[in-house]
C-alpha cells in the first residue's frame, strides 16, 4: 500500500513520540496532524494512522467520530465553528448560527456549494468569559456579535 501521509508527517511523530508513555498516546496528535495535511480524516488515511501507531483501523474510527474536532467528511475552506453551550447560548449563539444559516443559505453541518464555508455548532470552546465564542479554522474568535461576525467574513478572501 503506498503511503497517504507525508514525510513531514512521520518526521513530526517521530519528534513527539518520546514525549508520550506509549505509541497508541499519539493518537490524538496522530489524527491532527493527519487531518492537517487533508483538511478531514479520509478512511484511508484514518487506515494509516492506525498502521502506524500500530491498533485497528476500528480503534482509530472511535475515536476520530467522538471529538468534534476530526472532520469526516470534507469540510470547506473556512470552517465556522459556533460554540452553542449555556454560556454562548446565554449570550446570543443561536443568533449566530441563524445569521450565518441565512448568510450561507445552508444548515449546520452543510458547506457552501462552492466549498469555501462550512458551519458547524459547537461545544463549549473554553472561553465562556468572553462568550459567544467561535473557532474560525484553528483561530478563536470571541464576543461576537451577528455584525462583528460580518466583519470577520467580510475580511476573508
Ligand atoms: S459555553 Fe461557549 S465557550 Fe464555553
Amino acid at each position: 500500500m503506498s503511503k497517504l501521509l507525508s514525510q513531514k508527517f512521520y518526521e513530526e511523530m517521530k519528534k513527539l513520540e518520546p514525549r508520550y508513555p506509549t505509541k497508541v498516546a499519539l493518537l490524538l496528535p496522530a489524527l491532527h496532524e493527519a487531518q492537517r495535511e487533508y483538511g478531514w480524516l479520509p478512511g484511508e488515511v484514518m487506515d494509516e494512522v492506525a498502521a502506524y501507531i500500530g491498533i485497528h483501523p476500528a480503534q482509530v474510527r472511535e475515536v476520530a467520530s467522538f471529538y468534534t474536532m476530526y472532520n469526516l467528511k470534507p469540510v470547506g475552506k473556512y470552517h465556522l465553528k459556533i460554540c452553542t453551550n449555556v454560556a454562548c447560548c446565554l449570550r446570543g449563539a443561536d443568533e449566530l448560527v441563524e445569521h450565518c444559516e441565512k448568510k450561507f443559505g445552508i444548515k449546520c453541518g452543510e458547506t457552501t456549494p462552492d466549498k469555501k464555508f462550512t458551519l458547524a455548532e459547537e461545544e463549549c470552546l473554553g472561553a465562556c468569559g468572553t462568550a459567544p465564542a467561535m473557532m474560525l479554522n484553528d483561530d478563536y474568535h470571541e464576543n461576537l456579535t451577528p455584525e462583528r461576525l460580518d466583519q470577520l467574513l467580510a475580511g476573508l478572501r
